[in-house]
């Protein structure tokens, strides 16, 4: 058993891929945090998300809005961490055109499917979506000018790790654009090893 943070890993991540595998496979659910595209408008999500298919966005469960933090730059490499059904990537991919490129990663099998599935339909060739661990990135170093991610590193209990990772793959000088939970005050041991608290 692998314990980070007072949780078994293990079963937090089985716990994790079984919710959001729901997420990808019965959008229509009211699940205990937001998702779909009328959350993604609500958080002011750039134009480009107008053109991400409906097969994403109805499964995108970000927590805020990465882009708006800065607009991505033409030609940039992207890397998407936890990218879900898509959506974030496939909004990147857009704004970095067709000399950039953008990776998403993430470890529910049925995610990568439906995002792989969206991102055939747009035509985009410069995105892609392979199934992966944000503790383990298959990636060498500096490979990236620019990590996005929405919602993930705050299901992860090893952050040193998940951030080693980040910096190991950014280039020097490149940028991360996080959308994330904080929290301010120290969680108890109790709260800590319960799992509806990480994976809601
Ligand atoms: C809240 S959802 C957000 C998905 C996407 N970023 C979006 O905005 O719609 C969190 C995603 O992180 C993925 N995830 C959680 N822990 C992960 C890990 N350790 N490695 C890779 N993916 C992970 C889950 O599978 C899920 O798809």
């Amino acid at each position: 058993m692998s314990v980070g943070a007072g949780v078994d890993v293990g079963v937090l991540k089985r716990e994790i891929k079984k919710t959001y595998a729901s997420v990808s496979e019965e959008p229509e659910t009211d699940f205990i945090f937001p998702t779909g595209r009328a959350w993604a408008e609500d958080l002011d999500y750039p134009e480009e998300l107008a053109n991400v298919p409906e097969s994403s966005v109805e499964s995108f469960a970000g927590v805020a809005n990465p882009f708006s933090l800065g607009r991505l730059q033409p030609g940039e490499h992207v890397l998407d961490l936890g990218s879900g059904a898509g959506t974030d990537s496939l909004v990147a991919a857009q704004m970095v055109g067709p000399e950039g490129s953008v990776v998403g990663i993430d470890m529910t099998p049925e995610m990568v499917a439906k995002a792989r599935a969206s991102a055939a339909a747009t035509g985009l060739a410069n995105v892609e979506f392979l199934e992966a661990e944000a503790e383990q990135l298959p990636f060498p170093d500096a490979r990236f000018d620019v990590v996005i991610s929405n919602g993930v590193i705050d299901l992860i209990p090893d952050k040193d790790l998940v951030f080693a990772e980040l910096f190991r793959v950014l280039r020097p000088g490149g940028r991360l654009q996080l959308a994330d939970v904080t929290i301010q005050r120290p969680v108890s041991e109790e709260g800590r090893r319960n799992i509806d608290l990480w994976t809601g």
